[in-house]
């Protein structure tokens, strides 16, 4: 067990990553405090995992606002009194596929309050707690768009705006035991992608993405869930300020 012991937030439990993330974490011995927006969404993880034998409990918190973030840490420390790692999942693309033309301030600003502003305020808070703790594993949820891509402008740049915070992060909490890293995956399969594009275009999207990674797949939730638990546990303990591209060998 890799983690026991340990007590863990993933924000964005409800979700095929961060479901993922979850069980497999509280398969490792961890506490893992499930995290989203959706509530029957988290019961449904906190039941999987205390159905396989782990443990956990779920707090319900909107990461776009900040005061929610805030409430969301000192519940955790109210209940368990430490935090020991967080996996900031909670995210997606509110301005997919729009032409530089057509960027839509509302969407954009919904793109860097969901997936970079969030991401800031749960290291801000979980910083708070881990420094005097002189301990903490930060992970946080980029993508391989990080690199840029076209048409995702405001996401890529709210992804490739984790991976300098999450490296900025890394230089200012070393020294206090803590280690912040990032995940960059390239297409996984989740329910909600193909819940959102129908069986057809998901297919479609799949195979042309499948031929162009050199492993001839994409990712799984679980290839994600494993590179987590591999920064979060003592494996990775003298790595830092690291993005870890989940990408079959996509854009080598
Ligand atoms: N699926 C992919 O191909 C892929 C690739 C790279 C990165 N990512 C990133 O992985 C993360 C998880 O995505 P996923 O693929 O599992 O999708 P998903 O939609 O299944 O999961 C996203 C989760 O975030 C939650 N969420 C959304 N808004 C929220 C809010 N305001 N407050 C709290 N929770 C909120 C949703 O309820 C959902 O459970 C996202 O950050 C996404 O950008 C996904």
């Amino acid at each position: 067990m890799r983690l026991s012991g340990r007590i863990v937030l993933v924000t964005g439990a409800a979700g095929g990553i961060g479901r993922a993330v979850a069980l497999c974490f509280a398969g490792e011995g961890a506490v893992v405090v499930v995290s989203d927006i959706n509530a029957a969404g988290c019961s449904e993880t906190l039941e999987l995992i205390e159905g396989a034998g782990g443990s956990g409990c779920s707090l319900l918190a909107d990461v776009m606002h900040e005061s929610a973030i805030r409430l969301l840490y000192r519940q955790i420390m109210d209940r368990f009194g430490k935090l020991d790692s967080v996996v900031n999942i909670a995210g997606g693309d509110c301005e997919p596929a729009a032409d530089v033309e057509e960027i839509d301030y509302v969407r954009m600003s919904a793109n860097l309050d969901l997936n970079l502003k969030s991401c800031i305020l749960s290291c801000r808070e979980a910083a708070r707690v881990m420094k005097p703790q002189g301990f903490g594993r930060i992970v946080n949820m980029s993508s391989l768009v990080y690199r840029g891509s076209p048409n995702q402008f405001s996401y890529s740049a709210a992804k490739g705006g984790i991976y300098a915070f999450t490296r900025s992060l890394a230089l200012s909490l070393g020294c206090y035991g803590i280690t912040v890293n990032a995940l960059a995956p390239a297409l996984v399969e989740v329910p909600a992608f193909v819940r959102a594009l129908g069986p057809e275009r998901w297919e479609m999207l799949r195979k042309d993405c499948a031929g162009r990674y050199p492993l001839g797949r994409v990712a799984t939730p679980d290839d994600v869930a494993r590179c987590a638990l591999f920064l979060a546990s003592d494996d990775a303990a003298f790595i830092t300020g690291q993005i870890l591209e989940i990408s079959g060998g996509a854009r080598l």
